[in-house]
């Protein structure tokens, strides 16, 4: 019998109502971003790896905000207020009513730690009867909270305010997450008091009345890594440090050559293939894939997009809002396309904006090849065909098409449809006046001697 067949119903409470005042931020903490993804939504899909039966969010400040946010990711989630901070003891209770009626495990996690790994996650609710708390070690205890350790029983949690000398010399902490049978808990938590240097309702005394009870408290440990918790905008730095070093490690492992991997930053979810190159200076924002064999040149920006193997993109190229790079296509420097389907093998080698766009296979777009894509109310769509050659400096004026195999003329600012095979040209016809430059060099001169 396996350990996942054992396992009981699952509940997941996280705490996000902290006013996070040391952000000095008009947001609330939690909406705060690392690797393009707010910190709410990494703990949340640290509890997603447990299939939990129940999720709620404990808001306070910015509750609006925070609660439309974790909806987007989990549209059952639980919002449960909590209109003053009275302690993360006092917090956990907020959930008591969201969770009526539910027998399982219940696992207190926190919005502002976001790094938590499934496999920590997996040990926290091996034994569903015990009160387990996760602790780290590290050399630097500081504000955290003391784990008072008897084998790998957690006698009681004190936290650095409320700690003695002999406490605070103690290495192991509490990362602030724990999990235990939900109905003794919450009979616990109920029983808390203020009585202590913060006179705040804390979680932590859970483990030192359960222990009165007769309920089993344990303490299962992980890396420091996993338990960074975010209270200023220098640890937010840190935590984003720490993402990109993981994800640059893992694109290398993976496959991918970075020439310069600490310039290199990455999304929470960029997807790279094999044999991957990227040049220095690249930043991906959230929903980029990259297949095989594609190379990325230096200082390129790119988000919400698909490439397909083979392509080559850049340098200073910006890739954005949904474009799909077909396979071999060619994008290079000072190239913007956002919403584009752009067809394998299409090329747009320099200086060119492509939007609400679908070009064929095989295009090719000249130098200076602008979609007008916006009237300043609307966005209109261009569709450019298989093979079709747009002359360099083209402003193709949307909604417009323009069909397989067709040309535009240098210069052209198409208003109506090419049909196929066809070459449009819409531009000034050119006249050349006899003679007429030197005489008007000769005037212009003239002109300034006679104001010396
Ligand atoms: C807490 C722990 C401490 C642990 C540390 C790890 C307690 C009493 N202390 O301290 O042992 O070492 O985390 O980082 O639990 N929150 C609410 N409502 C409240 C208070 C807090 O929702 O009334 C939320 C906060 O938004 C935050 C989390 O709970 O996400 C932790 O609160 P915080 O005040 O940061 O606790 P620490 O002092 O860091
Ligand atoms: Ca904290």
């Amino acid at each position: 019998m396996s350990a996942e067949n054992r396992r009981a119903a699952t509940a997941v409470v996280l705490l996000a109502a902290g006013k996070g005042t040391r952000m000095r931020s008009k947001q609330a903490k939690v909406l705060h971003q690392i690797a393009g993804q707010p910190m709410l939504h990494f703990a949340m899909r640290a509890a997603m790896t447990l299939e939990p039966e129940r999720m709620a969010v404990v808001v306070g400040h910015g509750g609006e905000e925070v609660a439309a946010s974790a909806r987007t990711l989990h549209p059952g989630v639980d919002i449960c207020v909590q209109e003053q901070q009275l302690g993360t003891g006092h917090a956990v209770r907020m959930a008591e009513t969201a969770l009526d009626g539910f027998d399982g495990q219940l696992i207190v996690l926190f919005g502002d730690t976001p790094f938590l790994s499934a496999e920590t996650m997996a040990k926290l609710v091996t034994e569903p009867q015990a009160i387990t708390v996760l602790g780290f070690e590290t050399e630097h205890p500081g504000r955290y909270g003391r784990l008072v350790m008897e084998g790998d029983r957690a006698l009681r949690i004190t936290e650095a305010k409320d700690a003695t000398a002999e406490e605070l010399a103690i290495t192991a902490c509490n990362s602030g997450v724990m999990a235990g049978p939900a109905q003794a808990m919450f009979r616990l938590l109920a029983q808390l008091s203020p009585k202590n240097a913060q006179g705040e309702y804390y979680l932590t005394d859970l483990p030192h009345l359960a222990r009165e009870e007769g309920i089993e408290t344990r303490a299962v440990f992980c890396d420091i890594a996993e338990t960074l918790g975010i209270n200023d905008r220098q640890d937010l730095a840190t935590a984003e440090a720490a993402f990109q070093a993981r994800a640059r490690a893992n694109a290398m492992a993976a496959g991918a050559t970075l020439s310069d991997p600490e310039s290199v930053h990455f999304a929470w979810d960029t997807a790279l293939g094999q044999d991957v190159e990227i040049e220095p200076n690249v930043v991906f924002g959230p929903g980029v894939e990259i297949a095989d064999e594609v190379t990325i040149r230096a200082f390129c920006h790119i988000t919400e997009t698909r490439i397909a193997p083979g392509v080559s993109v850049g340098p200073f190229a910006r890739l954005r809002g949904g474009a799909v790079i077909g396979e071999g296509a060619y994008i290079g420097n000072f190239v913007e396309m956002k919403k584009v389907d752009f067809g394998p093998g299409a090329k747009a080698a320099h200086l060119t904006y492509v939007g609400d766009a679908t070009v064929g296979a095989g295009a090719n777009l000249g130098a200076g090849t602008i979609t007008c894509n916006y009237d300043g109310v609307s966005k209109h769509r261009t569709k450019i065909g298989e093979r079709a050659f747009i002359g360099t400096n083209t402003a193709l004026v949307a909604p417009v098409t323009v069909g397989d195999d067709a040309y535009t003329a240098t210069g052209s600012v198409i208003t109506q449809d090419v049909p196929p095979g066809d070459l449009a040209i819409a531009r000034g016809r050119q006249e050349n006046k006899t003679g007429l430059g030197r005489k008007l060099r000769e005037r212009l001169a003239a002109q300034k001697a006679g104001k010396e």
